[in-house]
């Protein structure tokens, strides 16, 4: 068993979250089941799939080939939009818990928020009976913006953690603010954020520097400022260094040359017309 441990993030409904998880799309079932057992080993404890990953089973057996307590993993899983309705939302609960075969899940997040069909306040109001009965630990959203969760603050509800595509270069800076403000934690997906950056000079620079990796790098810079970041790998040795990030830190002015790479929003999925 590795010494990594990552620090946790306290969640607005009492539950707390491991700062760097395990993303496991787009691994099939046996791909996960094998990914998922070496990552505890490495020490993660968080582990990220969603229904429309088709991998649930594969995680939940990754866990229990990895002999570790169920109390020690933190599983978040997301559904689709034909759950969006108060009882949609417990039959993805009843789904995805037995797939990945738990009694209670620490984090259930409506994936997109699908507005073209208008139910994802009925569907985040099923999440609230949910964690109310000890289904749920935390109740989230996944590629909300700011309207959306507007809309969900507007009947009195906040979601513990909202899970969107960020990395340097997609620093969401607006919808940043905005979960800051309410209280909302911020995980980023696909936190590596594609070899163009894990190329990119400025990473570079910085990784021969601290005799890192460029993932390491890049996954320090979503650490330090308290995001919740779930880098994919299905190489071991990735899997590794992927969670050994707590030894060294960037200085205030390399995190903004990260920050300063950039782009803008334009190649992000506007979950205002697309969504599953
Ligand atoms: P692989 O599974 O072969 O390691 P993200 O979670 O940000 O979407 O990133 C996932 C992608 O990044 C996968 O293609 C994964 O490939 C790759 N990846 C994961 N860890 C590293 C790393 N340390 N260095 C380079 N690429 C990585």
């Amino acid at each position: 068993m590795s010494d990594a441990a990552a620090p946790t993030i306290d969640l607005l409904h009492g539950s707390s979250i491991p700062a760097l998880g395990f993303g496991t799309w787009p691994l099939d079932d046996d791909e996960a089941a094998t990914a998922v057992e070496q990552a505890v080993n490495a020490g993660y404890r968080l582990f990220d799939t969603a229904e429309n990953y088709g991998n649930e089973a594969g995680v939940g057996e990754g866990i229990r080939r990895s002999g570790i307590d169920r109390g020690d993993v933190f599983l978040t899983t997301k559904f689709n939009k034909k759950w969006h309705s108060s009882d949609g939302a417990r039959q993805a609960f009843e789904n995805s818990s037995r797939l990945l075969g738990v009694d209670y899940i620490d984090l259930l997040l409506i994936h997109w928020p699908n507005p073209g069909q208008d139910r994802f306040v009925d569907a985040f109001k099923g999440l609230t009976s949910l964690l109310e009965d000890g289904s749920l630990r935390a109740i989230g959203t996944s590629n909300f913006k700011p309207h959306h969760l507007q809309r969900l603050l507007d009947e009195g509800m906040v979601p513990d953690v909202n899970q969107i595509q960020l990395d340097p270069r997609h620093t969401r800076p607006d919808l940043r603010d905005f979960h800051a403000h309410h209280g909302i934690v911020t995980e980023s997906w696909s936190p590596l954020g594609g070899s163009e950056l894990l190329q990119h000079a400025t990473v570079d620079a910085l990784a021969d520097k601290y005799g890192m990796t460029p993932a390491q790098i890049v996954l320090r810079w979503h650490l330090q400022q308290g995001l919740v970041a779930i880098p994919k790998s299905a190489n071991p040795l990735r899997i590794k260094q992927n969670i050994n990030v707590f030894g060294f830190e960037l200085a205030p002015e390399e995190m903004e040359s990260l920050s300063a790479l950039d782009t803008g929003d334009g190649d992000i999925s506007d979950s205002d017309k697309s969504g599953h």
